[in-house]
């Protein structure tokens, strides 16, 4: 009797550690939601085995990829072809394989400005911003909080050169400027704070600027728990309007990745909802 093999599409997440990772949890609820017929993996590869993992994978028929920590900007120098965002990010997040070609895009930027604007109902134009830390998840998320026209843009950290740079390739964009967490002015109060640090990560609370949260402060933290993170308990305790954690996030950018690969665009509140967190 003849035996009908069907081959089901190959996506996965490469990170180092992965293990924790909620990505195959998300794609695979897209992919029920919208009947879509795929495979979601987990992919712990270390940084040495980087490039010939993604090509591997590529050679045995994956179709794409989502790459985290701390693979991003690496990923950003081996693709064929970089969207305009994942350029100005100098971090890709997703990968698409199509015939021989890598095709590179960061869907980070676009999941926060969706959580934010679209779930969240935070107005950013005229907004007063304040981002705490200034590494790569910094990077992914300036161009497009620029682009929502705020009033002020404000990256403090613990390393000042470090937000320099960051503030320096964004200016041409947008009223960007840095500082260090003591230094952050808050003679005005801020209408959004986005924690960007790793600091939570290792169970850290950095010295945050107590004086920037006013009772009409939005608070957003870009890391995510079962329980409150550092910083959003930290911003609670502060008496910030509102005080979230980066699920919504997460969803979103999976969203956008789910979308370059299968054309589809699957509903993220259902998917939040499932997940039963606390966003
Ligand atoms: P990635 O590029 O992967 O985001 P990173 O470059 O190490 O990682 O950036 C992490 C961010 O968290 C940086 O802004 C870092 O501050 P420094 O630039 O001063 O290193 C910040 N960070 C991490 N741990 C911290 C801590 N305990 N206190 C304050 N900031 C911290």
């Amino acid at each position: 009797m003849e035996t009908e093999t069907t081959i089901i599409d190959r996506y996965g997440v490469m990170g180092y550690p992965v293990s924790h990772s909620r990505s195959p949890v998300i794609h695979r609820l897209f992919a029920l939601q919208t009947g879509q017929n795929l495979q979601y993996e987990l992919l712990q590869v270390t940084p040495d085995k980087l490039e010939t993992a993604i090509r591997q994978f590529q050679r045995t028929g994956g179709k794409g990829l989502n790459i985290t920590v701390p693979h991003k900007s690496e990923v950003a120098k081996l693709v064929d072809q970089l969207s305009e965002r994942a350029s100005t990010a100098g971090a890709v997040n997703t990968l698409a394989f199509k015939d021989r070609e890598i095709f590179g895009d960061n869907t980070d930027g676009i999941g926060l400005l969706r959580d934010l604007v679209v779930n969240l109902n935070v107005n950013l134009e005229n907004a007063r911003i304040l981002i705490l830390g200034a590494g790569g998840a910094t990077r992914g998320i300036v161009g497009p909080l620029l682009e929502m026209q705020p009033a002020s843009l404000l990256i403090a950290n613990r390393t000042l050169g470090k937000a320099k740079i960051l503030s320096d390739q964004f200016e041409k964009m947008g009223p960007v400027s840095c500082c260090r967490f003591k230094a952050v002015p808050t003679s005005e109060p801020y209408d959004l704070i986005i924690n960007a640090t790793s600091a939570g990560l290792h169970g850290d609370t950095p010295p945050y600027p107590e004086a920037a949260v006013s009772d009409n402060t939005f608070c957003y933290d870009l890391s995510y728990g079962l329980s409150p993170t550092p910083f959003s308990a930290w911003a609670r305790e502060q008496g910030a309007a509102e005080s979230v954690m980066g699920w919504g996030m997460l969803v979103e950018q999976a969203a956008e990745s789910f979308h370059i690969w299968r054309g589809v665009q699957p509903d993220t509140a259902a998917v939040l909802k499932q997940m039963s967190v606390n966003a």
